[in-house]
């Protein structure tokens, strides 16, 4: 995965050389193509700078923290589809269109369908929560998300018995993502879940953020959040969800295998082979502060890995 830091390091020493290249190539593309304009340019701030989700109340399953502003949100990102700079999705992502949309159900499951969105989304209710989300790369933002437990879509399709993972496969459109078009990351971007994982009532299927729909550069129109696991697992624009016996390849692990595992539970007892997790640094803050064990999750997901070797399965 890319990190920046300021400092000694050049990118080509902190980046897999493939990808170091390649994001030369996608520069030049980009800017020969007239796509790099300023983010504010394509995007008017819907939020002002100072402006964020109101405190109020908060829900069982809500962070008490404040939550980053709808800016900080959109404009620093990590979506490679649309480059591999941060302000890459929000500069290069005004041309995607996630309308219309379909969302494949198919594997081990009683009820295999294809849904366009609007009906894949009607049966459930949906709800705004507060959640701590942590980059593999270090920095961390609180999210004010509006989604649906995927454990609702679970009861709905009905895994079979054979089923012990999900998978997760974003949208392959290289027309209107222009990352597509070089070899950052094999494409289409795919995670997946143990079973457990996916019923787990912090686990979900997210449409919107600070009560809209999702801007493209955040995942529109569909994408997953887990809390507890660092952001990649997050993916973003679903088209197919699939239920399998197997534990399924994820991009990351395709990409660097020592580097990031299937589960990526946020742990800041592991380090990553390149830097440390012990810390983290909140966008919008100039302090780090200690990166918690499960990102702060530990009592709603310990107990899915009791017994496990957290360093063996990272
Ligand atoms: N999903 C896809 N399809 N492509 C990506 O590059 N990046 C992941 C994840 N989902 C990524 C993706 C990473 S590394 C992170 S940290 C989060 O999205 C970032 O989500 P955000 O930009 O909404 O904060």
């Amino acid at each position: 995965m890319l990190i920046k830091r300021t400092g000694d390091l050049k990118t080509s020493e902190i980046t897999p050389e493939h990808l170091y290249l390649n994001r030369r190539d996608f520069i030049r593309g980009a800017s020969a193509a007239g796509i790099g304009l300023a983010s504010s340019l394509v995007f008017p701030d819907p939020a002002r700078s100072d402006d964020r989700w109101p405190r109020g109340k908060r829900g069982p399953y809500d962070t008490d923290e404040e939550a980053n502003t709808f800016k900080d949100i959109t404009t620093y990102n990590n979506f490679y589809e649309f480059g591999v700079d941060k302000s890459d999705p929000a500069a290069n992502s005004a041309g995607f269109q996630p309308k219309p949309w379909t969302v494949r159900i198919e594997g081990d499951v009683k009820k295999p369908a294809t849904y366009n969105l609007e009906d894949f989304i009607k049966p459930y209710k949906l709800e705004d929560r507060i959640y701590r989300m942590r980059c593999v790369e270090g920095w961390s933002m609180v999210i004010p998300w509006r989604g649906f437990p995927l454990s609702d879509l679970l009861k709905k399709v009905e895994p079979t018995s054979r089923a012990k993972f999900v998978t997760f496969e974003t949208v392959y459109r290289p027309g209107q993502m222009p990352g597509q078009k070089q070899r950052f990351l094999e494409w289409p971007y795919v995670e997946g879940l143990r079973m457990d994982e996916a019923l787990n009532p912090l686990t979900l299927l997210a449409v919107g953020l600070y009560g809209k729909d999702l801007p493209n550069q955040n995942g529109a129109p569909l994408r997953l959040v887990t809390p507890w696991k660092y952001g990649f697992k997050g993916i973003k624009s679903i088209v197919k969800i699939n239920f399998t016996d197997k534990e399924p390849r994820t991009t990351w692990n395709i990409s660097a295998p020592g580097e990031y595992g299937f589960y990526s539970n946020v742990n800041p007892g592991v380090d990553h082979p390149r830097w440390s997790q012990k810390s983290e640094r909140r966008i919008g803050e100039f302090f780090k502060r200690k990166t918690l064990m499960f990102n702060g999750y530990a009592d709603q997901v310990a107990s899915m890995y009791a017994g496990m070797d957290m360093r063996k399965n990272f």
